[in-house]
């Protein structure tokens, strides 16, 4: 249940936001991104705890570029969902700061924050009671663009997630889950935002519609250039769609390589990941040889 309140707790932060920002003339001239060189997202020594006093992420150091895949590998509990919402500010580090396009995550107007960030909640999280674009236009709706727009938007971004239009009327139940994966990336990018924070997003697929999807995003990036980053604990999909693989474990970034020298990196947990995945291969390979 906490993706959905995670997804209200977004859309209420817009909706808290935009309100603020029709009041205020001032705020709609700060609107614009800044758009410097830096990285698009930056971590200065993260460290997340919770109340317990449990340490979830411990001294995160991260630069994710504008326009790269980066992607978040490590096995479950590693910390790779608390870092993505750490970025848009679900969770507030308990040390350290973020930037995000150049400014202190902390400092800045939550809903501006978020409004350049779309976000691919694990699991999908639609609201099963809307329909799917209902779903897509949720943010778009909160933004007040008028309803034909959204409705546009909604055709235009089914076709670009390889959905029929006839799906638009249907509620998730309605659809198989490698659709609802669809309409979950369709509305991550509704408010055609520049950071796209996608949790294990192709997750519990069968492996043909798994590789279509992967293969469709991958053709999707190539044109909107997004800064993405992507969380999964699958080294075949990291290899296939990183730029480079942040490698977590215990909620520490042990090491940060891109797909060619993941594979022949030392580090004794990719190697191990390598070789995990490696021999998986050789042992369909060998079966009844
Ligand atoms: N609200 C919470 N209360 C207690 N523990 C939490 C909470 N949120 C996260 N944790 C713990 O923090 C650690 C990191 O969790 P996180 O969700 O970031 O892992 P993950 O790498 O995304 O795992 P998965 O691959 O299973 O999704 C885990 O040990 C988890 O149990
Ligand atoms: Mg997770």
């Amino acid at each position: 249940m906490t993706r959905y309140s995670d997804l209200k707790r977004v859309a209420l932060g817009h909706a808290r936001a935009i309100l603020r920002c029709r009041l205020n003339l001032v705020c709609l001239a700060t609107m614009e991104r800044d758009t410097q060189n830096g990285p698009a997202i930056e971590f200065r020594g993260v460290t997340y705890d919770l109340p317990s006093g449990q340490r979830v992420l411990a001294s995160l150091n991260l630069n994710v570029q504008r326009g790269e895949i980066l992607v978040l590998l490590g096995r479950s509990g590693s910390g790779k969902t608390t870092t993505l919402k750490l970025i848009n500010r679900l969770l507030s580090p308990s040390g350290g700061e973020i930037f995000v396009e150049g400014k202190a995550a902390g400092a800045e107007d939550v809903v501006r924050l978020r409004r350049g960030i779309g976000y691919v909640i694990q699991e999908i999280g639609l609201f099963p009671h809307y329909t799917v674009e209902r779903n897509i236009g949720l943010i778009p709706g909160i933004e007040g663009w008028p309803q034909e727009k959204i409705r546009a938007r909604t055709l235009e971004l089914l076709r670009m997630a390889g959905l029929d239009a006839q799906l638009a009327s249907r509620y998730p139940h309605q659809l198989s889950g490698g659709q609802r994966q669809r309409v979950g990336v369709a509305r991550a990018l509704a408010a055609d935002p520049q950071i796209l924070l996608m949790d294990e997003p192709f997750g519990a697929l069968d492996p043909l519609t798994r590789d279509e999807l992967q293969r469709e995003f991958l053709s999707l990036q190539l044109r909107l250039h997004k800064t993405v980053v992507f969380v999964t604990h699958d080294l075949n999909e990291a290899l296939r769609l990183g730029s480079r693989i942040a490698l977590m474990e215990a909620g520490k970034l042990v090491a940060l390589l891109s797909p060619a020298e993941f594979l022949r990196s030392d580090d004794p947990l990719a190697a191990a990941y390598v070789r995990a995945f490696g021999s998986g291969l050789d042992a369909a390979a060998h079966r009844g040889a």
